[in-house]
């Protein structure tokens, strides 16, 4: 059943992205919400110690990889006064690390969470290269223990076909462009997320903030991507 709210839905975007990746898609979803009527405020977790994209070399690449398999945390800034405001739902997004969440978001899951999620319509967001699945497994137990309310997932992956995709991560983050490369552009035109997975990201939107509007059910929204089937 459908109600119509009163007031205007809100929504708080609490992000990280080291790379690019998940804001891309995080202006278009925050247009679609915002085209509906829904006001959306993003909060971008902060590192202490600002991370440098790219890392510069292949051997910096690897050890970041390898370091990120153990979940460290990243310390970041307090959030602003405005995340303390009244939301009807918050969208948790940031990048897949070595099979889970990035530091910056485990550190404010650690900090945070129980105090801004508890009882509170949560969606998770993922941006990766192509796994996933532990990294939506470990952060859906953080929300529980959070005590929040998961209300859906929105899970993007990079289109290109492997193991290119894969090469491309890593050559990217590293600094290197292998779109421009000669030997490697002929399969590898563009780095991360393409235009049709911006304009779903948009169309998520646009749903979302429907449903927000309606008082929807958001679990029945179908958020699922033809790169990232569950
Ligand atoms: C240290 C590190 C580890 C990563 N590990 C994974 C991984 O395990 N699985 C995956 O699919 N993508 C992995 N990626 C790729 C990112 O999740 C992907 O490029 C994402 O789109 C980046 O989003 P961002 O630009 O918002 O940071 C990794 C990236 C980095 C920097």
């Amino acid at each position: 059943m459908s109600r119509v709210l009163s007031a205007k839905p809100r929504v708080l975007v609490v992000y990280y992205s080291f790379s690019g990746q998940t804001i891309g898609l995080l202006h278009k979803l925050a247009d679609g919400l915002r085209f509906r009527g829904v006001e959306v405020a993003m909060e971008r977790l902060r590192p202490v110690q600002a991370m440098r994209f790219p890392v510069g070399t292949l051997g910096s690449t690897l050890r970041m990889m390898l370091a990120t398999c153990f979940r460290p945390r990243v310390a970041i800034e307090p959030l602003s006064a405005e995340s303390r405001g009244r939301f009807d739902l918050v969208v948790l997004a940031g990048p897949t690390w070595s099979y889970n969440p990035s530091g910056p978001v485990l550190a404010f899951l650690d900090r945070d969470g129980e105090r801004m999620l508890a009882g509170r319509k949560v969606l998770p967001f993922i941006s990766c290269r192509g796994y996933w699945r532990w990294h939506w497994f470990g952060l859906r137990g953080k929300l529980r223990a959070c005590h929040a309310d998961i209300a859906n997932l929105m899970v993007f992956t990079h289109p290109q076909p492997e193991p290119w995709r894969t090469i491309g991560v890593f050559l990217k983050i590293a600094g290197k462009a292998p779109e421009r490369s000669p030997l490697l552009k002929k399969w590898y035109s563009r780095f991360g997320h393409g235009r049709d997975q911006q304009e779903e990201a948009w169309r998520f939107g646009l749903g979302l903030g429907q449903a927000l509007l309606r008082g929807d059910d958001l679990a029945a929204l179908d958020f699922r991507t033809p790169t990232a089937q569950p």
